[in-house]
């Protein structure tokens, strides 16, 4: 099957396996797990922050974020069709207690006039104070979209001048660093704290990293901790991460390029059904055809391509590193094929 899910599907490379057999490891709980110790110092010289911290998942990343920013009587600013927001079951709001004020954005950036006025609207000291201001980019649901480095510098230059911490949910950061063609330091560079996934475009099997300042990350260590994501000899995870961070990175460009593709052939079959992706990721809306996105993935699955419906009508793909040339000229030759058979039927 071709597998065009998610880039979490993804299964460990041979080098991965190859590191994470032969891994040095100790008790991270006690902080001496070599090969931890490695991957936190590597994420953090990489992505320019002091310090860094494996977690078991990008969800636990960000709330640890939240809960090492936060406190009783702040809130938080957040897209309103976040990750954080909608997918990670309201942890915000449940574990750490903060309220959040969603606002809409435009391509998975809430426009900076909009930002600027709803902080200026919280001076008054009967208000929640906005403590921080969550991004992602690239933005999942928005279609991998990148933010632009210079939206993401004025918005900190703003958060700053308001004393707002911001955090940057990067589980594709790496993907929005190659897309902008930069090192991922110049996206960081504008948050105080990033959450990045080893577990999705990079390849590796299980692992996020929290990057910023060292006394957010110790704070940070100890909410991990409180959720139970303090792990042991977790370097066996780390080695594969190790591995992820120094032969994964440039390979991305590949999976842009065959999502590029995709949505090209798609296009080719009918102009409405995607947009151009910036990254990785690609929306098909399959409302120009009479079958829904559940029928179009069991049609597509018997043709040899998993996939999921995002909405009724709406199909969600993604190229990652499991995902060939040939295995984009199949999904394509699968959607041309079930394409006449709808169109006779909505005939
Ligand atoms: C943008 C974004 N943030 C965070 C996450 C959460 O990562 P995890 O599944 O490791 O909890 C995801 C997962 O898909 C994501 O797409």
């Amino acid at each position: 099957m071709i597998d065009l899910r998610s880039d979490t599907v993804t299964r460990p490379t041979p080098a991965m396996r190859a590191a994470m057999a032969a891994a040095e490891v100790g008790d991270d709980g006690y902080g001496d797990d070599p090969s931890v110790n490695a991957l936190e110092r590597k994420a953090a010289d990489m992505l320019g922050k002091e310090a860094a911290l494996l977690l078991p998942t990008g969800t636990m990343g960000n709330i640890t974020a939240v809960f090492a920013q936060t406190g009783r009587g702040d809130e938080v600013l957040v897209e309103s069709t976040a990750h954080i927001y909608r997918t990670e079951q309201g942890g915000m709001a449940s574990l750490a207690g903060v309220p959040y004020r969603v606002l809409p954005g435009v391509r998975g950036a809430v426009p900076f006039e909009r930002l600027q006025s709803e902080i200026a609207g919280s001076g008054y000291s009967t208000r929640l104070h906005p403590a921080l201001l969550c991004l992602e980019t690239t933005h999942n649901a928005a279609g991998g979209t990148v933010l632009p480095l210079d939206y993401l510098a004025a918005v900190r230059a703003l958060a700053t001048e308001h004393g707002i911490a911001v955090h940057i949910d990067g589980a594709r950061v790496f993907n929005a660093a190659i897309a902008l063609g930069v090192p991922v330091a110049e996206i960081a560079q504008h948050a105080d704290t990033i959450t990045f996934c080893l577990s999705k475009g990079l390849g590796a099997p299980v692992g996020s990293v929290l990057c910023g300042p060292e006394a957010v990350i110790r704070r940070a260590r100890q909410t991990r901790k409180m959720l139970g994501g303090t792990m042991r000899q977790s370097g066996v995870l780390a080695a594969a991460g190790l591995v992820a961070l120094d032969t994964m990175v440039g390979r991305l460009a590949d999976d842009h390029r065959r999502a590029n593709h995709l949505a090209a052939g798609l296009q080719a079959i009918h102009p409405s059904l995607c947009e151009t992706p910036e990254t990785n990721i690609v929306y098909v809306d399959l409302a120009p055809s009479s079958l829904s996105a559940p029928e179009w993935c069991q049609r597509l699955g018997t043709a040899g391509i998993t996939c999921k419906p995002y909405s009724a009508t709406q199909v969600r793909l993604l190229t990652h590193a499991d995902i060939s040339d040939a295995d984009i000229e199949a999904a394509l030759a699968a959607f041309q094929s079930i394409w006449p058979a709808k169109q006779s039927r909505a005939a």
